[in-house]
């Protein structure tokens, strides 16, 4: 016998009993992004392998080691999208959204990577991302900060810990760059592979780095702080000082680095300690060179992205019935006439009930097998309809949650009947 196909490793199907939280996660992100003027903007899942290259950065792990990458039928490289950021820069420039202009933007779907799965960590992924532009001051990132915590709140998430911190402007980081890579030549025999291989291009990932045995000596590592302009440090000075005022804590982390190469100034990730090692659940920042870099006019910009998979999980865990659902009325229909009946008696109960979940059986089957399924669907009541019933004019009404008894009504009390018990 042929084997079954199986899904691709690190790509998982939501299921129907997970997907309702799924979808109150979405609507809840979707409706406090609304509620600060956010436009969703949708992007295509492939693009130019270049893009991604040229935006996240060539000696990063993404662009490294982890992207789909593969040519199309005309010999074209292209890319399943690793991250929103860069499609979302492509797709504003190219259709004249940054020009003498400010946007606040919002995306979602599934990204790409081929990382070692583990929890938390998959190769098809989701994220609802944000990308703001046009504004250079540090107001907008305090209140993509704000949106993020409200977000939370939204969702009944607690225990989340915000972590800041700044990363200076390019000429900052060039010469703080060039003193963290000295110290770390000078500690050099302490280094795992891993980061000697960054030291040339990408020194400032190595304070990341989760290895215990270099924990002491990255502790002790020179920080941004004394590299920081007067500007980057009234930038950070300005979000700080609104996140306090607006009642939301933070924690200064100077070691917060994030692992793409388009940040500036800030930086900020959502911790939290219910998932293990991939603990971030929203992760963004600043990005004023990237525009420039894919090639348009200087326009500044901040961003974040969550991570659906993430957020699920931590809901879940914190109530495992989150986003349970169930049905209201199930109609328990025995024989062909009963059927037809049933499905015309769903219209009228739906059209009189928005809103509500009426599910009528279908299939055929005994009254015990049909009563069976009306108890899975986890409805208040059952209405039973068969040739007697017809006959008579009559349908039977039996709560499913209760002792109470079952009871016959008239065919034409029906809909005011349920309305009013299900309105109860
Ligand atoms: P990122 O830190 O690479 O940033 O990803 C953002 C979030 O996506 C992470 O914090 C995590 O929750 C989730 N995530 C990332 N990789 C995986 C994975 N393999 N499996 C499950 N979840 C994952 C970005 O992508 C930037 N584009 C964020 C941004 C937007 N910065 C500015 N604007």
């Amino acid at each position: 016998m042929a084997k079954n196909i199986q899904a691709i490793r690190g790509m998982h199907d939501v299921l129907p009993q997970h997907s309702p939280l799924w979808q109150h996660l979405e609507q809840s992100v979707a409706g406090v992004l609304a509620s600060y003027g956010y436009r969703e903007i949708r992007m295509p899942i492939l693009e130019q392998t270049e893009l991604f290259k040229r935006s996240i950065g060539e000696v990063t792990d993404i662009v490294e080691k982890e992207m789909y990458t593969f040519e199309d039928r005309n010999g074209d490289s292209l890319t399943l999208r690793p991250e929103g950021t860069a499609g979302c820069v492509r797709a504003a420039m190219e259709n004249g959204l940054l020009h003498n202009q400010t946007q606040r933007l919002w995306y979602q779907g599934p990204m790409f990577r081929h990382e070692r799965p583990q929890k938390g960590r998959y190769r098809q992924f989701h994220q609802i991302g944000v990308e703001t532009f046009g504004m250079a001051g540090p107001d907008i990132d305090a209140e993509v900060i704000l949106i993020t915590s409200r977000i939370w709140r939204a969702l009944g998430l607690d225990g989340l810990e915000l972590q800041l911190n700044t990363l200076g402007t390019a000429e900052e980081r060039a010469t703080y760059r060039d003193e963290l890579v000295n110290y770390l030549q000078a500690h050099h025999d302490l280094l795992d592979d891993d980061s000697r291989r960054r030291l040339a291009g990408n020194p400032l990932r190595i304070l990341d780095s989760k290895n215990p045995a270099m924990r002491e000596m990255l502790d002790a590592a020179p920080t941004m702080s004394a590299h920081m302009g007067d500007v980057s440090r009234a930038h950070l000075d300005f979000i700080c000082e609104t996140l306090t005022r607006a009642g939301v804590p933070f924690v200064l982390n100077p070691r917060l680095v994030r692992g793409l190469d388009y940040y500036s100034r800030t930086v900020f990730e959502w911790v939290t300690d219910r998932l293990g090692a991939q603990g971030t659940v929203c992760a963004g920042g600043r990005y004023d060179g990237l525009v420039e870099q894919l090639g348009g006019k200087p326009v500044p910009a901040v961003g974040f992205a969550m991570g659906l998979e993430r957020l699920v999980a931590v809901l879940e865990e914190i109530d495992p019935d989150a986003g349970a659902v169930s049905a209201d009325l199930y109609l328990v229909l025995m024989g062909t006439a009963a059927e037809r009946e049933g499905l015309v008696l769903g219209e009228a109960l739906r059209n009189a009930l928005p809103g509500r979940e009426i599910v009528c059986h279908c299939g055929g089957g005994g009254m015990k097998a049909q009563f069976k399924r009306a108890d899975r669907s986890g409805a208040r009541y059952a209405l039973v309809l068969g040739d007697a019933e017809i006959e008579a004019g009559t349908i039977v009404l039996k709560p499913l949650r209760s002792d109470e008894e079952q009871f016959v009504l008239a065919r034409d009390a029906v809909v005011a009947t349920v309305v009013e018990r299900l309105s109860a």
